[in-house]
């Protein structure tokens, strides 16, 4: 199936581990259009993985990066975009986003730790207690993800299939 008529763009926010990439993948080959991932284009563009971009450039640097390369994408029609956890926080990517059509990922704190806390690639989270820290996160994020969203869609239960089959009911 190839839709290819899937104007503004979607746009995939939440926490890390809320499942952006693996749902934005899938559903992006459900609707029949590309799929993107802007931590994967920032560091495809740096030639660097994103801990060595925290290290060399701080989170300040890496921000910067995070919203040149979404101001650009944010126009594409026709693609599924995962952002990183972190990309809702400046106030002009919360602009950029408006252009999409924003669903928001939801899961517990519980299942989000589940999910990433054997990963070495989320520089926030190493840290002397990770999970404190991605629930700081949660609670200051989560507002703004709720605001942002177009759509809200829990992913601590149910399967992959599942969710992008109601998420494509919700879009089309
Ligand atoms: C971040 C989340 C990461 C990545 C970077 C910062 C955040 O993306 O952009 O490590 O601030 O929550 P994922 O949400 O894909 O893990």
């Amino acid at each position: 199936e190839n839709n290819k008529n899937l104007s503004p763009c979607v746009i995939l926010i939440g926490m890390m581990g809320a499942g952006k990439t693996t749902i934005g993948r899938a559903l992006a080959r459900e609707l029949g259009v590309e799929f993107v991932d802007l931590d994967h284009e920032i560091v495809r563009r740096c030639g660097v993985e994103i801990p060595i971009i925290f290290d060399i450039e701080g989170e300040e640097g890496f921000r910067k990066r995070e919203t040149a390369v979404l101001s650009e994408l944010v126009t594409q029609p026709n693609i599924v975009l995962a952002t990183g956890g972190g990309a809702i926080m400046a106030a002009c990517n919360q602009e950029l986003l408006k252009k999409g059509k924003v669903i928001y990922l939801k899961a517990s704190l519980d299942e989000l730790f589940a999910r990433i806390s054997k990963d070495t690639g989320r520089p926030l989270l190493q840290t002397e207690n990770p999970k404190q820290k991605l629930e700081q996160l949660l609670t200051l994020r989560m507002p703004i993800y709720e605001r942002l969203a177009n759509i809200t869609m829990e992913t601590s239960t149910g399967n992959i299939h599942t969710t992008v089959k109601q998420l494509k009911k919700a879009l089309l």
